[in-house]
């Protein structure tokens, strides 16, 4: 029966994949799905000190018995999917099963080179993305010229979707942008040498999964990307593409609102973001670059170094609200055992007005301040503890605290990378 979504519920690099990891081997689970974005996302999973990243494919690749569903609402570069795969097979992992949507969104070559030269062209204004041709690839969908995985079974249709979808782009790149135009040709045939290791692969995931929850099987939605990233509840411009929200759930799987028995948002004790775009409580003096050392904030995707901050309780309030949270998993608390004193934001003051709640405006957000509460750090090492009486008293109160202010229940806490290494806290 339970249908459990994991989400970010930051900017992304909350320890999704960890959280994920740790509920498909704990509860037993049957589906890991991933429902938006593509190979931007970036997880981590530590397994006997092992370290594994995954980014198109859901966590639960890794997780025998398992199956992993790439659904509706992804974005899947096959090129990307396919290196991944044999990554992890050349390291002896065992896979698991795997199913992809038939009317999941295709990312070319082509999607990628659009990304990097539009962020180009952007200059200062640019959204610092993760150049895998998100954007223009759900731009496609969107504008109603994508490819879809079902295209690819069908050369003819490919071709003449391939030209369409060239048809402006090409107008662009070259009378714009002063790049060279991309071949049709060139583009089918790439598409056209993944179709027959794909083909085993493809199902209708909607039906798959609803058939699993009918049959009281349990599913996991793995988030990627997060709220903040969203491109409606985000800080747009600055977002990704797609909607990593809990309602995002329902359209990128095509499974009801009514089948979601919890959603948890993972959450980190301070807070990270990668790219340009908005944020409070960012630190610029030696407390941001020892929570980037010692938190070891360097994106899994890209290398980019994560720009830190303090805890925001107005963006947990917010992604508790909007996603319907149902708990929270506070990740990286260990990170925090190296500070006399902790700040936690606890509201903004936005030209001069005290603001408990995410402001309406772009504009009001970059305005705000953040007013801070001050915590007793713990000032030791936490990451052997494994019951919430074990860890330090001060350490218990800053996650009651963070509890109380936060606008959901926290469920479990991280206090270090492995997946035995958690507290559970609300069991
Ligand atoms: P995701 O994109 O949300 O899956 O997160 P990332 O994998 O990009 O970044 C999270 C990082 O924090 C990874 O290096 C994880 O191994 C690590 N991590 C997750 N939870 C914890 C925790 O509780 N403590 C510590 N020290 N590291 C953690
Ligand atoms: P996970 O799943 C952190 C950010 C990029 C950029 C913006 C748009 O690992 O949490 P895009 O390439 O998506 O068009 O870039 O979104 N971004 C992420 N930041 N974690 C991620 O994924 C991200 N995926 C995208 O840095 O600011
Ligand atoms: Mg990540």
């Amino acid at each position: 029966m339970p249908a459990i979504v994991v989400l970010g519920a930051q900017w992304g690099d909350e320890g999704k994949g960890k959280a994920t990891d740790l509920l498909a081997t704990t509860d037993r689970i049957d589906f890991v799905v991933r429902t938006s974005g593509g190979h931007n996302a970036g997880h981590t999973i530590v397994i006997d000190g092992e370290k594994y990243a995954t980014h198109l494919l859901p966590s639960g690749i890794l997780t025998p018995g398992a199956t992993s569903v790439i659904a509706n609402g992804v974005v899947v570069s096959p090129e990307a999917l396919f290196r991944e795969l044999d990554g992890l097979i050349a390291r002896g992992v065992e896979v698991a099963d795997l199913k992809v949507s038939a009317n999941a969104h295709v990312i070319a070559s082509y999607h990628a080179t659009i990304d990097k030269v539009t962020e180009r062209f952007l200059g200062k204004n640019q959204i610092g993305t993760t150049g895998r041709g998100i954007g223009p690839a759900y731009a496609d969908k969107i504008n109603r010229v994508g490819v879809r995985i079902a295209d690819l079974f069908d050369e003819k249709i490919l071709r003449e979707k391939i030209d369409a979808a060239l048809d402006v782009r090409n107008h662009l790149l070259t009378k714009v942008y002063n790049r060279r135009a991309i071949e049709v040709d060139a583009v089918v045939e790439e598409l056209l040498s993944y179709a027959e290791r794909l083909r085993p692969m493809v199902c209708d995931t909607s039906l798959l999964l609803n058939q699993a929850l009918d049959a009281g099987q349990t599913v996991l939605f793995e988030g990627a990307q997060a709220t903040m990233l969203d491109v409606d509840h985000g800080t747009y411009p600055f977002v990704t593409s797609s909607n990593p929200v809990a309602g995002g759930v329902c359209v990128g799987a095509g499974v009801g609102p009514t089948r979601i028995d919890r959603v948890i948002g993972v959450i980190k004790a301070y807070t990270t973001r990668v790219g340009s775009g908005p944020f409070p409580t960012e630190l610029f003096d030696e407390d941001g670059i020892q929570l980037q050392t010692l938190g070891g904030e360097i994106g899994v995707s890209t290398g980019r170094t994560r720009r830190c901050g303090w805890y925001d309780a107005v963006v947990a309030r917010y992604a508790s609200r909007v996603n319907g949270l149902t708990e929270l998993f506070l990740t990286k608390l260990d990170i925090l055992g190296a500070w006399e004193r902790i700040p936690v934001c606890v509201a903004y003051e936005i030209d001069g007005q005290r603001v408990e709640e995410m402001p309406m405006t772009q504009t009001e957000f970059h305005h705000a301040k953040p007013v801070y509460e001050f915590f007793d750090g713990w000032g030791s090492d936490i990451s052997g503890c494994r019951s919430f009486d074990d860890l330090p008293k001060n350490a218990q109160v800053y996650v009651q605290a963070l509890e109380e202010m936060s606008g959901a229940k926290i469920w479990g806490v991280g206090v270090g990378p492995g997946r035995e290494q958690t507290v559970v806290v609300h069991g």
